[in-house]
């Protein structure tokens, strides 16, 4: 309880505010296996995040989002799980809380890791206003301020999470109308209709929460049993949850409401299979004339595990028809063999390409595909990358004046460079610049030419970079994205992201050396009236290294000069722009 006091000081401190709560396994938690009920995990991780988040607004507050979760470990009887949520982010009325669950096994006393997810949750003052959250006042550990950060452009992700959705779907109707997607079924051998299950829920007041409202867990947790069951009618074994995408809560039920619950397999992988949930809420009125509240939709994701602890395969053949979501789903025709619609493998590469991108910090692949439909997760994972670069701690000042610092930062096998340049002009002006590739010429040396290839929307674009010829080789070419945010609130800054892409218009040619860029870009943050600091990082690839290695070596000092031409060029060009 000592979290909302400042260490030492006797002051009180807005940090972030943290909730631990920690709970043996007991028989009535577990299913016939002696494993934790994944949605009794679910009702425990709500509640925990929810007086989190109760906690930093001082008030009610509402579930509006779990984000993806992928299940790492299974919890069993006897072991002990500990849940730690804390607020990473204040937006306006929503909060950001990051929940992290543990298993302890009690008598080694080893503990894993068995998932991390985040929530949103919304205060609900009593009566109709909004309120402003307080915002959090961040001085607190490496990781406290990185959450921080990344918690704005998780928040874009998941309000883009609906859209990309439905723009899915009418990609898929377009190629249908276009007859370039069969609807024609193979051989069945099961019906997903057999997979189809429908339960109802009357909320009583040990499922509500302390305010009325059918709690957020409990509806999880229920949500959770008819796609187990759903899952196992295809498998004709126990399946496990592996993962979870998304649950939106889209609108309140209470006491006295009927829940409706729908679910069905959607998708057939080679070791799992797809449930669509949906939740249905009427309340007694309502109940006659038919006229349900569609509050909530998830797709979960299940795997049966074999006597090795490894995935068994799934493999049956079903035919295809409409879903749950009465959406069309997927034909699998044999072991190897496995037929997708459209929608499946648009549907399979967000839900990967989330889970690699929200989750993994692990090193990649220095160019990732360019995909129009997965713009906001590569734009996400572009200014993540930097906002966790320019996060870290230990940058060693190779070189300082008054204008300009150069630091280094190296660990393990990265090298990491920042400049950091003092600016006579306002943030927005040098930001404005700066987010415009095609004006680099003018100051950069290093860049012959820059075009744009494509410009998705206002916020993300793709350039080609040719630079110049280093040690008589040939010259290099770069294909970039360019992520820009403004910034969420006072005191963010603002961001430029550049991260190497692959795109099919742009090939490789042979007068240039195909060069990547992994992770590099501007911050610009607003110091005073009419100044900024713009901060470049770059971490350096083996593409990069030959334009800044005389500089690592101490006998060239291009990074100053190009520091130099920078501040020139954004104050020069207020003056000829403003006068
Ligand atoms: N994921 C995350 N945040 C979301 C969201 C989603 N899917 N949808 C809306 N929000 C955020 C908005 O960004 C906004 O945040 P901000 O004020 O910080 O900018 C906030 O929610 C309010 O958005 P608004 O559009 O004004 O509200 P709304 O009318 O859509 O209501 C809920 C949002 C969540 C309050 C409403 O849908 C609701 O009551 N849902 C049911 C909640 C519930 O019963 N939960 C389970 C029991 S606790």
């Amino acid at each position: 309880m000592d979290q909302n006091w400042s260490r030492g000081t006797g002051k009180k401190w807005s940090g972030p505010v943290e909730v631990q709560m920690c709970q043996s396994i007991l028989p009535c938690h577990a299913n016939h296996r002696g494993e934790l009920g994944a949605g009794q995990l679910l009702k425990w991780m709500d509640t925990t995040a929810c007086l989190a988040a109760e906690r930093h607004a001082g008030m009610a507050c509402v579930t509006a989002s779990m984000d993806d979760i992928q299940f790492e470990e299974t919890v069993r009887v006897g072991q002990v799980i500990n849940i730690k949520a804390r607020v990473n982010r204040a937006f306006n009325t929503s909060m950001e809380v990051g929940i992290y669950v543990t298993v302890q096994e009690v008598l080694s006393g080893v503990t894993k890791r068995v998932c991390v997810a985040f929530s949103t949750f919304v205060a609900k003052p009593t009566g109709i206003h909004k309120v402003s959250l307080k915002p959090l006042d961040i001085q607190g550990s490496v990781e406290e301020m990185l959450e921080y950060s990344l918690a704005s452009e998780r928040r874009r992700l998941r309000l883009y999470n609906e859209e990309a959705f439905n723009n899915l779907m009418k990609d898929y109707y377009n190629l249908q109308d276009k007859g370039l997607c069969s609807r024609k079924p193979v051989t069945a051998v099961v019906s997903t209709e057999l997979t189809r299950v429908e339960s109802i829920e009357l909320v009583l007041p040990p499922h509500a929460n302390h305010h009325g409202n059918t709690f957020g867990g409990q509806i999880m947790a229920w949500m959770e049993n008819v796609a187990t069951v759903a899952a196992s009618r295809l498998c004709g074994y126990y399946p496990s949850l592996g993962a979870v995408d998304m649950f939106r809560f889209r609108g309140p039920s209470s006491i006295g409401d009927r829940l409706v619950f729908k679910a069905m397999v959607n998708n057939v992988f080679q070791t799992s299979v797809e449930v669509g949930v949906r939740v249905e809420a009427y309340n007694c009125e309502e109940w006659n004339e038919g006229t349900p509240r569609h509050i909530n939709s998830a797709s979960m994701i299940y795997y049966v595990p074999g006597l090795d602890g490894r995935r068994k395969a799934v493999y049956w053949c079903y035919c295809q028809e409409e879903n749950s979501h009465g959406q069309v789903i997927s034909l699998q025709t044999s072991e190897n063999s496995i037929v997708y619609i459209p929608r499946c493998l648009k549907t399979c590469q967000i839900l990967n390409c989330r889970k690699h991108i929200l989750y993994s910090r692990d090193e990649g692949p220095i160019s990732v595909p360019w995909d129009k439909s997965n713009q906001v997760y590569l734009g996400y994972n572009n200014v993540a990358a930097l906002t966790v670069l320019a996060g870290e701690r230990g940058w060693e000042a190779s070189n300082i004046n008054d204008k300009i610092g150069l630091y280094v930062h190296e660990e393990a096998n990265k090298l990491c460079l920042k400049v950091e340049m003092k600016i006579k002009t306002t943030a927005f002006h040098a930001f404005s610049l700066l987010a415009d590739l095609r004006l680099r010429p003018q100051w950069d040396k290093n860049y012959l030419s820059c075009e744009e290839v494509e410009k998705a929307d206002e916020e993300e674009t793709i350039y080609r970079i040719e630079c110049t010829t280093v040690k008589g080789s040939k010259s290099r070419d770069f294909v970039v994205l360019l992520s820009k945010r403004q910034p969420c609130k006072d005191g963010d800054p603002y961001v430029v992201a550049i991260r190497s892409v692959t795109v099919a218009t742009v090939p490789p040619d042979d007068n240039s050396i195909r060069s990547e860029v992994k992770c590099a870009g501007f911050l610009v943050h607003e110091v005073g009236y009419s100044a900024c600091k713009v901060s470049y990082y770059n971490q350096v690839t083996s593409g990069v290294l030959p334009y800044v290695e005389g500089n690592l070596a101490g006998w060239s000092k291009s990074m100053e000069e190009t520091a130099m031409s920078c501040i020139s060029f954004l104050e020069n060009d207020l003056l000829t722009t403003e006068f």
